[in-house]
């Protein structure tokens, strides 16, 4: 990209980049289930500082390229979700891009990856071609709404139902993934109880790190059960996170959280695991504020 003296592009509009930061489910239960099939929640939704990059740069057609740690495997085609939500956003104007995406999430992973990438892709191409969001982005995966948001959100119906919450104290997190592959929808299927308990009604906004632990502690992840009884795996990961305040899986799995109050903590946790199990996906992250 070239910038004019004063720093802006020199070519607005020509290139510019979204971050896709990890989604993380500190809570996850699971109160009900639609007709549909699909399952109601109640979940306090963070983002840690840990993501994806993607690029736009104009072009006169639509195209994706990608790049970065995690790429392998991941489609530059159609079922590439960054390329389906670039589609319908379009819709049919025919309007080009050239998008990259530096993959550094793993995929299918309980952190939001896709999902978190379409967001990206609906926020950075609605500014790049001058065109609205949809005002239905759920259609494109159940977390792409709370992706779109910053900050803490209580995330409750299927996915769609955001209430954003204060600031959460200063927490840094260690993200553990082992890099087994637990589908969503079997995993949902598998859980017995699809009717538990929400979260409080309020949730209170919280003076420090121990209060946000209490708080925590006293809520579930109710997809652990049946994620850990098809990976039994999980089970280890959260096992290496039993130096944090809190462990944790996040949404359907595998990927796994620890929390610690400070970053000295969460970076000390992070090399001792990933020095010990050198095939997990390991990163050590703030809880991003906003
Ligand atoms: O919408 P998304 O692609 O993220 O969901 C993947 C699958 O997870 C769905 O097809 C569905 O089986 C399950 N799901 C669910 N209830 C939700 C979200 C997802 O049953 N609230």
């Amino acid at each position: 990209m070239s910038f004019s003296k004063d720093g802006a592009p020199a070519d607005p509009g020509a290139a510019a980049s979204r971050m896709a930061w990890a989604k993380v489910n500190l809570t996850l239960h699971c109160t009900g289930q639609r007709a549909d099939g699909y399952h109601l929640l109640d979940s306090l939704v963070v983002r840690a500082g840990v993501g994806d990059r993607l690029d736009v740069a104009a072009a006169d057609d639509l195209t994706l390229t990608v790049s970065g740690p995690r790429a392998e495997g991941v489609p530059t085609d159609a079922r590439n979700l960054v390329l389906r939500a670039a589609e319908v956003l379009d819709a049919g104007a025919g309007r080009g891009a050239a998008l990259h995406l530096e993959k550094h999430l793993p995929a299918a992973a309980g952190i939001g990856g896709g999902s978190a990438d379409a967001a990206a892709a609906l926020d950075l191409l609605a500014a790049h071609w001058g065109v609205p969001l949809p005002t239905e982005t759920a259609q494109f995966g159940a977390d792409v709404p709370v992706c779109l948001t910053r900050g803490p959100q209580r995330m409750q119906g299927v996915g769609e139902i955001l209430t954003p919450l204060s600031a959460l104290p200063p927490c840094h997190m260690v993200l553990v993934n082992p890099g087994v592959d637990v589908p969503t929808p079997a995993v949902f299927s598998a859980l017995s109880d699809k009717n538990q308990p929400p979260m409080p009604e309020v949730i209170p906004s919280f003076a420090g790190f121990s209060e946000l632990i209490d708080f925590l502690s006293a809520q579930r992840n109710d997809l652990a059960a049946p994620a850990i009884a098809r990976g039994p795996v999980i089970g280890g990961c959260l096992e290496a996170l039993s130096d944090a305040a809190l462990a944790r899986m996040s949404g359907s799995g595998a990927t796994c959280f620890g929390l610690y109050a400070t970053v000295a903590q969460a970076e000390a946790a992070a090399h001792r695991i990933a020095s010990a199990a050198p095939r997990w996906w390991v990163a050590a992250a703030p809880i991003l504020a906003a």
